[in-house]
């Protein structure tokens, strides 16, 4: 039997050690303990083809998976096991104490039927934990949501996907199954395992904590809408690390909807998307406090590092450092506009709050993209104390698409015409800046030759301590 945690110190600090050994010591962060599954002498491992899976990709597997996971918990946990092969299936429900082992050559694949999934809307989910203890998936293999399969219209600015818009809880075309979520749940883990081609989400977290997501990777199409990497909403205790996310929206995105957000870690991973590398919110309805964000490579994105604060959550105590960013222009029909930094909060609409943002530091950061860093409060909220230090831009123009706007989506002042500027400020009070160094490369269209933009009526308080601006002709 799985047992309390509490009543077994010893078991918990002896897995623990185990993770770091096994793994490596940069897993270790100042805000997050990692999250301990049982560890157990012999645990219960139960093969899925045992209780009649085909694995032939055509039959649905569904009963069979959904057997061997309730015989599991039932024992008290243990793995259930896909060996090679291809395993379609509706929703299943991952219990206590039960990790999947997705084998290598094994794929899950998600149905494509609105009668493969739950009738409440907010448990669409390929695989989905709730209320669960020590969980998690990996195994070498693959869940595969075949994203592709909702998709109306191919387009190659953004694809037009499907509604199974059947009770009314979801909008338009948002209205499509996620692909991995864990829900309420408790120490969770997700390892050597591909998460790809969700039809919308990828992977979930809800009011979790204690959970660790490393060594992993995540592949979503570049042009579905709202194919987010991992979203992590109103959870505490997270740490990411060693993931690869390759996804049409944004990639790793702490978002607040019914309570706040602590401790989480992200780093050593590598980010490429259509939409923000990393985003927080826009949902930001409580407090997120203790994020930290460090060693990781964005490439080839419409948006590095962004804060998009709307519903009056305050932000706080978040570092981002030792980040490569490449960001560029893509159709504005997706939210950016190549900026390797935005940090904005507004009141979403006339009903909202503002929240506030302090405290960020931004530490050994190097950019290049096609348009500069923007930092926005609004009248009523503002942005205080934030630092750049050590931080290289590298300024230049590769992609065709128009420049010249502030992109204040979602809500606010949406897309404004406005000249670009390599640190365009408004309503700031407290910013340092120390040794940046700005290099502008080739002819610059008249809207992007100001390296800083802002009125010393709502910016106040700034440092400027070796900053440099550099041109570079053709
Ligand atoms: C955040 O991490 C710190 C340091 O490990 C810990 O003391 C604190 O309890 C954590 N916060 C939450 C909400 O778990
Ligand atoms: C996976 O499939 C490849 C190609 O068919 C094969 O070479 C390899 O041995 C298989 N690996 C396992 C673990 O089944
Ligand atoms: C979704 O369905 C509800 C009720 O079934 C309907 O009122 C609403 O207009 C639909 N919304 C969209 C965007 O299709
Ligand atoms: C996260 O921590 C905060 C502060 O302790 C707490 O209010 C909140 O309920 C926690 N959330 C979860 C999902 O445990
Ligand atoms: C940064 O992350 C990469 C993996 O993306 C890793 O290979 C490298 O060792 C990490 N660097 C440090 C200093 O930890
Ligand atoms: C944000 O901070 C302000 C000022 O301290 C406070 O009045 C407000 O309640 C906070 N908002 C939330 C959602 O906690
Ligand atoms: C950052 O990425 C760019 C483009 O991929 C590369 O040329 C540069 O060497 C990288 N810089 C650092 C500090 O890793
Ligand atoms: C920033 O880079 C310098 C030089 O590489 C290094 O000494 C320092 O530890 C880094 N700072 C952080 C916060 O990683
Ligand atoms: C934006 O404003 C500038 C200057 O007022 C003007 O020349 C340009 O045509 C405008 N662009 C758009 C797309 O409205
Ligand atoms: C200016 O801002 C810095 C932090 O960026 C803060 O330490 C300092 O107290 C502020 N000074 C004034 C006069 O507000």
């Amino acid at each position: 039997m799985a047992l309390p945690l509490y009543l077994h110190p010893f078991l918990t600090l002896s897995f623990i050690f185990i993770l770091y050994t096994q793994t490596s010591p940069h897993t270790s962060s100042p805000y997050t303990r990692l999250p301990s599954i049982q560890s157990r002498s012999e645990p219960v491992r139960i093969s899925v083809t045992d209780f009649g899976a085909t694995g032939d990709g055509i039959h649905y597997d569904t009963v069979p998976i959904q057997s061997a996971i309730d015989a599991c918990t039932a024992t008290g946990g243990g793995r259930v096991v896909f060996p090679p092969g291809k395993y379609l299936t509706a929703t299943v429900f991952l219990k206590s104490g039960v990790v999947l082992e997705v084998q290598k050559n094994a794929t899950v694949y998600g149905g494509t039927r609105l009668e493969d999934y739950p009738v409440e809307q907010n448990r669409w989910y390929v695989v989905v934990a709730e209320d669960a203890e020590d969980v998690g998936i990996t195994g070498g293999g693959e869940i595969n949501g075949q994203g592709l399969e909702f998709v109306v219209r191919f387009d190659v600015r953004k694809n037009v996907m499907v509604s199974w818009n059947r009770t009314g809880a979801c909008d338009g075309d948002e209205c499509r199954p996620r692909l991995v979520g864990f829900i309420r749940s408790k120490n969770v883990r997700v390892w050597d395992v591909r998460l790809s081609e969700p039809a919308y989400w990828c992977l979930h977290l809800v009011q979790c904590d204690n959970t660790y997501i490393h060594d992993m990777s995540i592949y979503g199409d570049f042009n579905i809408p709202n194919n987010d990497g991992i979203d992590i909403d109103d959870s505490n205790n997270t740490v990411i690390t060693r993931v690869n996310i390759n996804t049409g929206d944004d990639a790793i995105c702490p978002k607040t909807y019914d309570g706040p957000l602590y401790n989480l870690t992200a780093t050593d991973s590598w980010i490429r998307t259509k939409s923000s590398a990393i985003k927080l919110g826009s949902a930001s309805w409580f407090e997120f406090k203790q994020l930290r964000f460090d060693n990781i490579t964005i490439v080839d994105s419409h948006r590095g590092l962004g804060l998009q604060i709307r519903d009056g959550g305050n932000v706080s105590d978040i570092t981002f450092s030792n980040i490569n960013i490449t960001t560029r222009y893509y159709d504005p029909s997706w939210w950016g506009r190549a900026e390797p930094i935005y940090v904005t909060t507004c009141p979403r609409d006339a009903n909202s709050e503002t929240g506030s943002i302090s405290n960020l530091v931004f530490v050994n950061i190097t950019a290049t993209s096609e348009n500069g860093v923007f930092l926005s409060g609004s009248k009523s909220g503002a942005l205080s104390n934030i630092k750049f230090l050590n931080v290289d831009f590298n300024y230049k123009r590769w992609t065709s698409y128009e420049d010249g706007f502030v992109d204040y989506r979602p809500g606010c002042q949406g897309l404004v015409n406005h000249s670009s500027a390599g640190f365009m400020m408004e309503h700031i009070d407290g910013l340092e800046v120390e040794n940046v160094n700005m290099r502008w490369f080739g002819d610059r269209v008249k809207r992007w030759n100001n390296p800083l933009d802002f009125r010393s009526a709502s910016v106040d308080n700034i440092s400027l301590i070796n900053f440099q601006s550099n041109s570079y002709g053709q």
